[in-house]
């Protein structure tokens, strides 16, 4: 029994970690995992390629579900090398102890989970924390996310997913960052540093995961699992900068998508998952597929059958197939008939076994099996504090018509009414499956906690989130009849956003907005708050509320986080990921469009536009307001024509003209008016800065640009920028906007 694991240690000491530091050199992993491989069968080489999920969770088409001593019987042939789903310290030591103790190599076991916005304290869907555009308190959301999971036995999260979404009928734009590219892109930084920190190799850091490759969210129609089919240009420019950044950031892994993308399922995409990711961009971590995404290459039309699933999800680059089992059926048999040769089996088993040395599972595959560690980091109170801090500036401010907020705490009477304001269990919005809703504070409890002691707080539902039950509409008139304020707590349930949870209409699900108007009608102040997981329309909303907060799915804190805000302690920041449309039939709408030959401008008949709606969206890319103003003035360039290998430094004063402190996102946009042949989007986000101004405070914000920051894909197809007029633009957000320009020169 202990033979296999001495054998192990004894290959590892052979390339023993260097005395001034506990954690393996490149050389000493890359030569381990030689004299691994070379001990390895063709067999056990296939079983680290492997992935199952315990048999209690799914979060795809449950396929055999399996009694789990068969996955320990596995374990023990060598057929495993990780397991989805499978959390605590205990679990994952039990099974631990199988693979080291009971298998002839003992290699240990990867324990993966989706901890995409917190593992035990929830932080707000990265939608949420995308609106607060502060990186800092992003990356620590991430950093706690893995400080408590690892002491749960996790070693990888499937996080960040950075698929950009320009359409809110697809339920997982509540996962990623957005619409925009660049805000995509500076998010996934800070994620990936968040969950993997400095090294793999302590024991607080986790493998991070950069999902899914490519243009998930370019679904047709919104609908999750849909076709996506666009250019080059739109692939490299919109989609794939965030996966980039991820890299560059130093991401351990990659998945693979569950979409057909032009034409071929990105599963079995080589261009996708070889010569973009690995040739063009030296990706050299792990590329583990979807759940069964690879079996589902058969279902696209794409492979005859498993076995060729199997071979094109190989040849494409896919290293692990996530509960699929169609590696371990038949990567046997496509090497020995040589569809694919044990040079490429070895290639993957590398990308594995080295993500193994990195996190220390060789040297101690039980130092993520903490339960002391976890009992003590989990809801741990700095933990909770940052999680309110970041859901308060994922808040955004949308309305606030008359100064209506901040309400006074002390009022005498406040109505609290709709259908989340006292619901545990929809807080956390999707992909929080290892949290606890019960521990998560509602508006209810935060509002409660937070007003004086002589204000009475009432509380009435009103209505459910989904039925059309408005029995309860008249009790909750009545009630907010007698209270001096009202705030109504409206939106979604967590399951209407998330995997497969499109929708095809963006307005407040069941008979919500009937209680809008009852409540609007007893010209009561009246403050919306929306909890939702993608951009609502709605105009009518936009009409009657006299605030309104748009609170996304805030987590544990919500209510505390929320009550900030309403009161006054914390003046709202957020600013918006992602366009608000007055209609869903205007959907995809995003700011960073294109001009179009004929845009409309307000006059004409033959322009771009509906006849029974708008262009404009609700609310804009980049908008929110605050309990504060802020005046921008003096766009100012240091040259007027710049030099292809020069800097471009641009300078804006910004004033705080209200009479509370405030933080105010500045946002740098550019806009190519005339590349040759090629048009160009009439705004691109290129920087952003966050101030904090006390009243009638002001301040010079600096950005620079370079040459690089006006490269596109050309009409030559080589990314580089080109000579002309460039606009600059520099506001609160992505439509008023101080504008100048320059002109870039040709040559050096
Ligand atoms: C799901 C999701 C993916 C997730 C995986 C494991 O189908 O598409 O984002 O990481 O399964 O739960």
């Amino acid at each position: 029994m202990k033979y296999r694991y001495a054998l192990l240690a004894l290959l590892f000491l052979c390339c023993k970690p260097n005395p001034q530091s506990q954690e393996p050199t490149e050389t000493e992993i890359q030569t381990a995992v030689d004299n691994l491989l070379r001990e390895m069968s063709l067999s056990e080489k296939i079983g680290q390629m492997s992935q199952y999920s315990q048999p209690t969770i799914a979060s795809g088409p449950e396929r055999n579900p399996q009694k789990s001593d068969m996955y320990h019987d596995m374990i023990r042939e060598g057929k495993i090398g990780s397991f989805l789903w499978t959390w605590t310290s205990e679990i994952t030591r039990e099974l631990q102890e199988i693979a080291v103790n009971e298998s002839r190599l003992g290699i240990p076991l990867l324990f993966a989970v989706d901890i995409i916005h917190g593992y035990k304290t929830i932080f707000p869907i990265p939608l949420g924390e995308a609106a607060s555009w502060d990186l800092d308190a992003i990356e620590q959301s991430a950093r706690i996310a893995a400080i408590e999971a690892t002491a749960a036995g996790i070693h990888w999260t499937f996080a960040p997913m950075v698929d950009i979404a320009r359409d809110s009928r697809w339920g997982r734009i509540a996962e990623g960052a957005g619409e925009d590219p660049y805000l995509g892109s500076e998010i996934a930084r800070a994620r990936v540093k968040g969950f993997q920190g400095n090294s793999l190799y302590e024991k607080n850091t986790m493998l991070a995961c950069a999902k899914h490759m490519a243009a998930y969210g370019a679904a047709e129609g919104g609908r999750d699992y849909n076709t996506t089919d666009m250019s080059d240009r739109v692939l490299r420019e919109i989609y794939l900068p965030p996966f980039k950044a991820a890299i560059d950031a130093g991401v351990a892994t990659i998945m693979s998508a569950f979409n057909e993308l032009n034409g071929i399922p990105a599963t079995g995409n080589r261009y996708l998952l070889t010569e973009i990711l690995r040739q063009e961009w030296g990706f050299d971590g792990l590329v583990v597929s979807d759940w069964t995404s690879i079996n589902e290459m058969v279902i696209h039309g794409a492979a005859a059958d498993d076995a060729e699933a199997a071979e094109l999800a190989m040849l494409a680059g896919v290293d692990m197939d996530m509960m699929g089992d169609l590696y371990q059926s038949h990567l046997h048999h496509l090497v020995q008939s040589g569809r694919i040769s044990e040079t490429q089996i070895d290639q993957s088993v590398r990308h594995i076994l080295t993500l193994k040395h990195k996190l220390g599972l060789f040297k101690d595959p039980f130092r993520y099996c903490d339960a002391e560690r976890e009992q003590h980091v989990v809801f741990h109170p700095d933990h909770l504090l940052a999680a309110r801090d970041i859901a308060a500036k994922s808040i955004v401010l949308l309305k606030n018509r008359t100064r209506t907020l901040p309400l006074e705490p002390r009022m005498a009477k406040i109505a609290v009414i709709g259908p989340l304001a006292d619901n545990h269990k929809e807080l956390n919005g999707t992909w929080a499956a290892t949290g606890e809703a019960d521990r998560s504070v509602t508006l209810l409890e935060g509002i409660t906690s937070a007003v004086s002691k002589e204000t009475e707080v009432l509380y009435e539902k009103g209505c459910d989130i989904l039925s059309d039950d408005r029995s309860g509409i008249d009790r909750a008139v009545q009630l907010a009849q007698q209270a001096d304020a009202i705030v109504l707590n409206v939106g979604e349930s967590a399951d209407m956003s998330g995997e497969a949870k499109s929708r095809a209409d963006l307005d407040l699900p069941g008979v919500q907005l009937d209680l809008v108007k009852a409540l609007a009608a007893t010209q009561k102040p009246l403050v919306v708050v929306l909890t939702n997981g993608r951009a609502l329309a709605i105009p009518e909303v936009d009409e009657l509320a006299d605030a309104i907060l748009e609170t996304w799915f805030l987590g544990t804190q919500t209510g505390h986080a929320i009550s900030d805000v309403l009161f006054g302690k914390v003046n709202p920041s957020g600013k918006l990921p992602v366009t608000f449309p007055r209609h869903v039939g205007q959907i995809p709408l995003y700011y960073n469009h294109k001009n179009t030959g004929r845009p409309d401008l307000g006059n004409g008949d033959y322009t771009s536009k509906y006849l029974d709606i708008d262009n404009e969206p609700l609310y804009p890319f980049g908008f929110g307001l605050s309990y504060t103003t802020f005046e921008y003035a003096d766009l100012k360039l240091d040259k007027q024509t710049l030099p292809m290998k020069d800097t471009l430094n641009i300078t804006v004063k910004i004033r705080n003209s209200g009479n509370r402190k405030g933080r105010e996102t500045v946002q740098l946009y550019i806009r190519d008016v005339a590349a040759r042949a090629i048009g160009r989007p009439v705004k691109e986000l290129k920087r952003f800065a966050q101030i904090d101004l006390a009243p009638g405070e002001e301040k010079i914000v600096g950005f620079s640009l370079n040459a690089k920051d006006f490269s596109f894909y050309r009409h030559d197809n080589r990314f580089a920028p080109e000579p002309g007029l460039i606009k600059i633009m520099v506001g609160g957000n992505s439509k008023n906007v101080l504008e100048t320009t320059c002109t870039l020169l040709s040559g050096v």
